[in-house]
């Protein structure tokens, strides 16, 4: 018996409404950039997930005063008086989460030297970080590498440069702002990631005293300056659970609202949902009664009721569809008809998670071809990174283990769909990226419970 199951009595739609708050992938990095500032920050609408607490304990061990704010979701952070952590009290966070990384670039400026754990994370692939450890190096950062993790320190400071990303790394690109804002000069950043997260995390920066460029064809130009302030900011909302509510409704035949969803960072994914049959309905207002605070209005998504379609993707980096939308919504694909094909180019291993549900009844076959129209890094590489998805078919309830978050999710949405009790184990790894999800499921009329 472990109370990280959850018992699924599957086949029952999902109907109602959620809310998200901001976004996973925003948040922990808006925490991190608190470090830079000389006087304390402000941010509104923090979910309550694992990685915040991982990134809270972080910034503690770090100097930095953590503390909740007048309304709910609200943290505060003091980096008044930054200090040294021992390297034994920063390794209890190892394997946690990749948020660790990003500390590299504000600790050098405030302290001269850093120590960074082993990552964490999701397993779905390799996730070297060869491109961060080389753009630290550029900035002059002096990083040895050891059994226990990192050691970097900076002796004759950090001085801005030019950088071409192989790939743009949504990581290596916050590593770069994250360094590059209080290195002296101009830094230079080509072939940048440009996922809505960022651009936020350099709508914190320029609150902050940055002074960040964002010019066409993915180059970013951050001119350093000698010190940052504070900041005060509500994050993007959370466009990927957003997305994970929206395939779960399709994939149950429900209807969900998402209070919070917010349509501008979500285009490639409501074109897919669309292409797929799925409707969605775009509200700009609270609804009535809803009186809780935050960003106003949804969006709305819900099964049409009748056959499904299915439809060929790729996943990319932004502006294309996001690899974290794939796996919720593949479990919404093995109900449509015909022949769907998702090629997924960002990872190399985040398909593994089809084989559960194979044992469901889906009808889920991967290649290590790049069945989209682009070949991708992987093509020639062995890795199976592209899936064909025959449709319709009829889930049955299944013993199934959470691999990683975002397959969690979509594991989760199978289950619902099921027909029969599924267990679901290792669900707490949800709570990484997914605030109450059992609250919300129960909400939503799921019948789920720990066993
Ligand atoms: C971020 O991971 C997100 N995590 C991921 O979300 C998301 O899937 C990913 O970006 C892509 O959008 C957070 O923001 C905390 P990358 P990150 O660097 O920054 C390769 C979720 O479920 N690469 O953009 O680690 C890498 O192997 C998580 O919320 C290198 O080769 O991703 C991958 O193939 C999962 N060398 C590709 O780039 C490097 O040094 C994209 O990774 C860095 C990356």
């Amino acid at each position: 018996m472990t109370d990280d199951v959850l018992a699924v009595h599957g086949g029952t739609p999902l109907n109602g409404r959620v809310r998200v708050r901001g976004a996973k992938n925003l948040v922990s990095k808006a925490m991190v950039a608190s470090v830079l500032g000389d006087s304390p920050s402000k941010l509104y609408d923090v979910p309550n997930i694992r990685d915040v607490e991982v990134v809270t304990g972080l910034l503690e061990l770090h100097g930095v005063r953590v503390s909740k704010g007048e309304t709910e979701g609200e943290l505060i952070f003091d980096p008044s008086n930054v200090e040294s952590a021992s390297t034994d009290e920063i390794n209890v966070h190892a394997g946690s989460s990749r948020i660790p990384i990003l500390f590299c670039g504000p600790l050098l400026h405030r302290l001269g030297h850093a120590f960074i754990p082993d990552l964490g994370g999701c397993h779905i692939g390799p996730r070297p970080i060869d491109f961060h450890i080389q753009a630290l190096r550029q900035f002059g950062a002096v990083v040895d590498k050891a059994p226990e993790g990192m050691h970097l320190t900076a002796p004759n400071g950090l001085h801005g440069t030019k950088f071409e990303l192989p790939y743009p790394s949504v990581g290596a690109t916050e590593q770069v702002l994250l360094t590059a804002v209080l290195a002296e000069g101009v830094t230079e950043l080509r072939n940048a990631a440009v996922e809505p997260e960022i651009m936020d995390l350099i709508c914190i920066l320029q609150k902050m005293g940055a002074i960040i460029t964002v010019h066409t064809d993915r180059v970013i130009e951050i001119q350093g300056v000698k010190r940052l302030g504070g900041y005060s900011h509500r994050p993007i909302p959370d466009r990927i659970e957003a997305a994970s509510w929206a395939a779960a409704a399709l994939a149950t035949r429900g209807d969900i609202t998402v209070l919070g969803a917010q349509q501008a960072d979500m285009g490639t994914f409501l074109n897919v949902f669309r292409s797929i049959g799925g409707q969605f309905e775009v509200t700009d207002t609270l609804p009535p009664n809803e009186t809780r605070p935050g960003r106003e209005g949804g969006i709305r998504f819900w099964h049409p009721g009748i056959e499904l379609t299915a439809v060929a993707l790729e996943t990319d980096v932004h502006p294309g569809f996001a690899t974290d939308w794939q796996q919720p919504l593949v479990v919404a694909l093995t109900q449509a008809r015909g022949i769907s094909i998702v090629h997924e180019t960002v990872y190399e291993q985040r398909l593994g998670y089809t084989e559960s549900l194979n044992t469901m009844g889906a009808t889920i076959q991967t290649y290590r071809d790049c069945l989209g129209g682009t070949p991708c890094r992987f093509g020639r590489r062995n890795f199976h990174h592209s899936a064909v998805i025959a449709g319709p078919s009829k889930l049955h309830a299944a013993d199934l283990v959470i691999p990683d978050l975002r397959a969690g999710f979509s594991h989760l949405i199978a289950a619902l769909a099921a027909e029969g009790t599924s267990r679901v184990y290792g669900v707490d790894l949800i709570k990484r990226g997914y605030e109450n999800f059992e609250t919300k499921l129960s909400d939503l009329g799921a019948n789920v419970e720990r066993v």
